[in-house]
């Protein structure tokens, strides 16, 4: 059995392995560039973790865990490009580094690598169950990427629908991460049903502790820039409850700079402005509970799992360190 610091570490070791020796350059050094800049790897881990609750040879299916990791940052590519972010992991994203037509063709050709690594080397039989779980993932990870698009104009989005485009847009792939470990492992049905349940509760955790880092991060470990939601007006779990339970003066504080157009406006005032009345309203707190209440949820369907606690034990040890993550 491994723990997920030696998961990991066996993750990086297959990513700097990778090789992308064809041409043009200049349309694998993004995705060359993308990988090589780190990132948390909790996909694939999570991935070989799940394997892990059943089976040794973690090495049989490394392919699949790359696979997920290399869909996962195609995703980055294309939403820096939309969420109009200028840096990732620390440096430049792949749009500011090269351009947008980089960010979409590189991550073009990184989508159809995922579906390659996912193919190649399948445990025997499992073929056809993997291809339908990651195919309906990813077109459910674009159903969420829409609506959080969509959602930047509007000014009425409920907490509900924010919860569904997470789970759609992040919930799923860690889901389905899970699931897939579990399924190339042979696991009773009922056990990858509640991993994937599991990973959609993790998941919901962890997108909204995605929203309050880029709110209350430490600019110097998020890797991303602090206030980036804010200045694209990103219906957030904190927004949303922002203007939910302000007064009529801090609604038009709100109101004033979520309606004021693009460039009339200093972006670190705008920032500083809605982060206040966060800390005023109370919105701190309230997201950090929501984590919490989420994080609870992915507890009590982990109870559920069939298996003995030193088995357990790794996999709950890495949610637990996600939960206290800062990037
Ligand atoms: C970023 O994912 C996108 C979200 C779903 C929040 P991660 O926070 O896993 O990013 P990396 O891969 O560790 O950089
Ligand atoms: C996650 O949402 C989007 C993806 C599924 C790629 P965000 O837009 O919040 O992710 P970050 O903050 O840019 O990593
Ligand atoms: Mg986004
Ligand atoms: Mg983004
Ligand atoms: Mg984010």
């Amino acid at each position: 059995m491994y723990n997920w610091k030696e998961l990991l570490e066996k993750v990086n070791d297959g990513i700097a392995a990778m090789s992308f020796d064809r041409k043009p350059a200049e349309l694998y050094a993004p995705i060359r560039y993308v990988l090589s800049m780190g990132g948390k790897r909790i996909r694939p881990v999570l991935m070989l973790m799940a394997y892990n609750l059943y089976r040794e040879d973690v090495e049989r299916i490394f392919s699949q865990a790359l696979a997920i990791e290399v869909y996962h940052n195609y995703t980055l590519l294309h939403d820096d490009l939309m969420d109009r972010a200028d840096m990732r992991r620390g440096v430049p994203t792949v749009h500011k580094k090269w351009d947008s037509n980089a960010a979409i063709l590189s991550g073009d050709s990184m989508l159809v690598m995922a579906y390659h690594y996912m193919m190649r080397d399948c445990p025997a039989g499992k073929l056809g169950r993997v291809l339908d779980l990651f195919t309906e993932t990813a077109l459910e990870i674009g159903e969420g990427l829409q609506y959080d698009i969509e959602f930047e104009r509007r000014n009425d989005v409920g907490e509900d629908e924010y919860i569904e485009m997470i789970r759609l847009k992040t919930s799923v792939l860690l889901a389905a991460a899970l699931k897939i470990g579990a399924v190339l492992a042979d696991a009773p049905d009922s056990e990858a049903y509640l991993l994937y349940r599991f990973g959609e509760n993790l998941g919901l955790a962890f997108q909204l502790q995605d929203d309050y880092l880029d709110v209350y991060g430490n600019p110097e470990v998020f890797g991303k820039k602090v206030g980036g939601d804010i200045l694209c007006n990103k219906k957030t779990y904190m927004l949303i409850n922002a203007y939910r339970l302000a007064d009529a003066e801090s609604r038009d504080a709100l109101d004033f700079w979520v309606n004021k157009a693009d460039g009339t406006f200093n972006p670190s005032e705008k920032i500083d402005a809605v982060t206040r009345l966060y800390d005023k309203i109370g919105i701190r707190e309230l997201c950090d509970k929501k984590i919490r209440f989420y994080f609870e949820e992915a507890r009590r369907v982990w109870e559920q799992v069939q298996l003995s606690g030193e088995r357990k034990g790794p996999l709950w040890d890495m949610a637990v360190s996600l939960m206290y993550r800062e990037s």
